[in-house]
């Protein structure tokens, strides 16, 4: 995969950045790039999580960013977190990402200054951003397919890979923009007023921090593929999305939902989501497979199947082969179980992260099945967080269902390796900065790693 990055580095170069008609200036993944051309006229430092090469992520001194476009904001960073996504580009696998890039797409945090632009947002508002990065005047931008955005990120190497180039993304490697993220003390928001959404006094950072990616992510996938009042859903997956995911299919009132997973999260999401019923499928009886148990539980399959989980995670031997020597870059394992427990004419969708080429895919099932099958896509935060903000105002969603963990920054690096490993109950974190209020009420107390 490192040679796959550096190839893909190589491509980029070869091919040219497409960088006309670019909203605002992309790939300064760390301000201290070029020269220090991006950093604060102050000198200040900040911490930050940056990727240093294969399965190494450190908090590293960085310099605090300055304001770059007129349209920009400099966030003082009050709250971040660790997300599923993270352990893709620490393993490497996400190409394009460099050495020294700051990641992190999930944040919220305090305006600190503002471009002569911004009218919307002032010095002192309390914001939460979205992951995808929003030019807010595109066709996709104005439909509010912010994740389609045409205007927010130069790689050409995204448009040969999938044929179209997708919008920007925070701290997600220069396939996706190349801008830095925000696990750090100080980041630096492009389009602001189109990429942060102001948080009420009522609603700690420790619940709004989630609409930056979990809560319209695990939602999108539900309202995407149609999950309705009656339906039948099994969700792959119960990590922070397919756990999100499978309470989104209750609210919708679908009447069963499955939760599958090969670890303590079935339990972990069973006590949290009241009818949920789960699979865990390390402990399956000799000869069972996912698929098999669930026609047991729901004779014909389910209405809905949702792929929570990601490409990366291979089952088998052979696919695990297969990727370690390049023949392929996903596995089609889960998608395939997926169409295996669904019924004839059902709907599976895909919110798990996949990067390329798949071998084995049954593309027989789909189609004499008559399934329809839907890529979900990077989630359109924007489509969906104001609608979502109200839920949690209200109090119809907690998002603290699956905040298990609060660590400082400091610690960020060792919580990529528990999110990882997926233990010590670890399901989603929030982490602080020393700019962070004091812990809300119920929310989980500091872990020192
Ligand atoms: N499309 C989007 O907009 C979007 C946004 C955020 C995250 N994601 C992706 O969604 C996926 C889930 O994110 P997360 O934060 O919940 O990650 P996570 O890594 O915490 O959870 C993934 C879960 O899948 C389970 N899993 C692995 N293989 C499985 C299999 N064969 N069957 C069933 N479960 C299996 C793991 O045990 C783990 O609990 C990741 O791939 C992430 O990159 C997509
Ligand atoms: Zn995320
Ligand atoms: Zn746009």
């Amino acid at each position: 995969m490192v040679a796959e990055n550096m190839t893909a580095r190589l491509a980029e170069m070869a091919l040219g950045h497409g960088d006309q008609n670019r909203a605002a200036h992309t790939d300064i993944s760390n301000p201290d790039r070029d020269g220090g051309r991006y950093t604060d006229d102050s000198g200040a430092k900040m911490k930050a999580l940056a990727w240093m090469g294969k399965n190494d992520v450190r908090v590293i001194e960085t310099s605090k960013p300055k304001i770059v476009d007129d349209h920009d904001v400099i966030l003082k960073v009050t709250g971040s977190t660790v997300c599923g996504s993270d352990v893709h580009l620490m393993h490497g696998v996400v190409v394009q990402v460099e050495k020294g890039d700051i990641l992190g797409h999930e944040f919220c945090g305090v305006v600190e200054s503002v471009g002569p632009s911004i009218t919307k947002l002032a010095v002192g508002d309390r914001v939460v951003n979205s992951f995808c990065i929003s030019c807010g005047e595109c066709s996709y931008c104005k439909d509010k397919l912010p994740t389609a955005c045409e205007k927010t990120n130069a790689s050409t190497l995204h448009a040969k890979l999938y044929g179209g180039r997708m919008g920007g993304i925070f701290g997600y490697s220069h396939l996706t923009g190349g801008y830095a993220g925000g696990q750090a003390e100080y980041v630096r928001i492009p389009l602001a007023e189109n990429n942060l959404l102001k948080i009420p006094d009522n609603v700690p950072d420790e619940k709004a921090l989630y609409l930056s990616d979990v809560l319209p992510t695990s939602y999108h996938s539900v309202v995407y593929t149609g999950v309705n009042e009656g339906d039948t859903v099994a969700i792959w997956g119960l990590g922070p999305i397919g756990f999100m995911a499978c309470f989104w299919a209750k609210k919708k009132g679908a009447t069963r939902v499955i939760g599958i997973d090969s670890n303590w999260r079935t339990e972990y999401a069973k006590s949290k989501i009241p009818g949920l019923e789960t699979i865990n499928y390390a402990t399956l009886e000799f000869g069972q497979t996912v698929p098999t148990k669930i026609h047991e539980m729901v004779p014909g399959g389910v209405d809905v199947s949702i792929d929570a989980s990601g490409g990366e995670y291979a089952k088998g031997w052979a696919h695990k082969l297969e990727m370690a020597i390049g023949a392929e870059q996903d596995t089609s394992e889960m998608i395939n179980e997926c169409l295996y427990a669904t019924k004839k004419f059902g709907r599976v969708g895909i919110i798990g992260d996949y990067v390329g080429f798949t071998n084995h895919f049954n593309v027989g099932a789909l189609m004499e099945l008559g399934i329809y099958l839907i890529g979900c896509g990077q989630a359109p935060v924007q489509r969906y967080w104001e609608e979502l903000l109200e839920m949690v105002e209200k109090g119809e969603i907690d998002p603290t269902i699956m905040l298990t963990h609060r660590f400082k920054i400091d610690d960020i690096a060792k919580a990529y390796k528990l999110q990882e490993k997926r233990e010590e109950g670890l399901v989603k974190c929030f982490v602080e900065t020393r700019f962070s209020a004091p812990r809300a009420e119920g929310t989980p107390e500091l872990t020192s790693l």
